[in-house]
């Protein structure tokens, strides 16, 4: 039986993919950070909480890093650990380079000296295009970063790169674009957008703010993802590897997408105060706010996947459509049966 690390075992990513090794027959480990919220709700709702062996491991505690590796020994350490939230790293950039660049630098170093037959997947991401020099991004398309979140998630690419060529260690990271899910934590755009919705329809809330609705991305499905995590790392070499859905949507389709889906017109503010469109209700329902604006945005981002494809046999099947449909639907089922 395989022996399996997750670090952020309480996010997203961490739940489906705990979910995703047990079914493969692991024995599956999460690192959590233990902290007075003890709550393990995405655990609990894929009903796999007393399955997973929790550990207490801090990335920014060396001392707990160093010791978890030389106990356990695991055959595969995936690190989905992170501040993960890039606008608030612009406002916690220390911390946010500490957890996501010298977290990861803690692990690696814990591998070589104590765990060296490990096999370590790390979460690199498609913010590290940033400001794109080419459309769509693989995995040959240079970086540029645009926020301390993306900064430190290129050290921590680069580091995990870097003693894989140093030490011949198997190392791979894979650089995901967004993905989400009925798991999403609530301060993501899909998640905040379909949940406002879904309450704007209930009549739970009036109306949702948000920033920048020009910003287009790349959204795919988390379960997805997981999966193409896990085939990189039981592919032979550890190599790098995007998983995109190659499609491309605005925020804006985003708000339209979710505000259709529950038949809702919809009526907008934006920043400078000028209405466009005419609720039912004559309700404002989209109010663009200047606090959810980024110092300095990623404005575009889409990957090709084709390696991937070539290479694993990874594909993704749930797109943009299909995506907003299965998290309005949870959504509302969720609210209703809270109501
Ligand atoms: P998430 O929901 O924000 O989960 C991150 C987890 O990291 C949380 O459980 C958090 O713990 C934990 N964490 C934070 N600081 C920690 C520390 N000091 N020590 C130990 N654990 C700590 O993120 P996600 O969406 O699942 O993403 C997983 C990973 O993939 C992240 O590294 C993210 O940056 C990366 N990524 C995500 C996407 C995406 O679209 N979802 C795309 C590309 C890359 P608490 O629960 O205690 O807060
Ligand atoms: N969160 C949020 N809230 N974003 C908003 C809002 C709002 O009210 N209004 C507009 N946006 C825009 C952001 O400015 C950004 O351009 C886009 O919506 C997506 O924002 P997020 O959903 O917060 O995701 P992200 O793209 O910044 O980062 C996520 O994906 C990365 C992969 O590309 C995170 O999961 C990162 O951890 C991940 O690396």
């Amino acid at each position: 039986m395989k022996k399996a690390l997750i670090t952020g075992i309480r996010g997203q990513d961490g739940a489906y993919l705990a979910k995703l090794l047990l079914e493969q027959g692991y024995q599956v480990y999460g690192a959590d950070r233990r902290s007075s919220d003890s709550s393990y709700w995405r655990l609990e709702k894929l009903k796999i909480k007393d399955k997973v062996k929790i550990i207490y491991m801090d990335l920014l505690e060396e001392s707990n890093v160093y010791e978890v590796m030389r106990t356990y020994k695991f055959d595969e350490i995936y690190n989905l650990a992170a501040q993960s939230f890039v606008q608030v790293s612009f406002n916690q950039p220390l911390l946010t380079a500490n957890v996501n660049s010298m977290g990861t630098l803690r692990i690696l170093e814990a591998i070589r000296l104590f765990s060296r037959d490990t096999k370590f997947y790390q979460a690199s991401t498609s913010e590290l295009y940033g400001k794109v020099q080419e459309i769509p991004q693989r995995e040959t398309t240079p970086f540029y970063p645009r926020s301390p979140y993306a900064v430190s998630k290129l050290f921590a690419h680069w580091i995990t790169v870097n003693y894989r060529e140093a030490y011949g260690m198997f190392n791979v990271c894979g650089i995901l674009f967004n993905h989400e899910s009925p798991l999403r934590s609530i301060e993501f755009i899909t998640k905040k957008v379909v949940n406002g919705v879904c309450k704007i329809k209930l009549g739970l809330v009036d109306k949702i703010e948000v920033g920048n609705i020009e910003a287009k991305r790349d959204w795919g499905y988390a379960p997805e993802y997981v999966y193409g995590m896990y085939l990189m790392m039981n592919h032979p070499n550890p190599d790098d590897f995007v998983l995109a859905t190659g499609e491309i949507h605005s925020v804006k389709e985003l708000i339209e997408k979710a505000f259709s889906l529950v038949d809702i017109y919809i009526s907008w503010q934006d920043k400078d105060g000028k209405i466009i469109g005419v609720d039912q209700q004559g309700k404002i329902r989209v109010q663009t706010n200047q606090e959810y604006y980024r110092p300095s945005e990623v404005d575009i981002l889409v990957g090709d996947y084709s390696k991937a494809k070539q290479i694993l046999g990874w594909e993704p099947k749930v797109k943009f459509d299909k995506l907003i449909e299965i998290m309005v639907e949870e959504e509302m089922k969720e609210l209703k049966e809270k109501k």
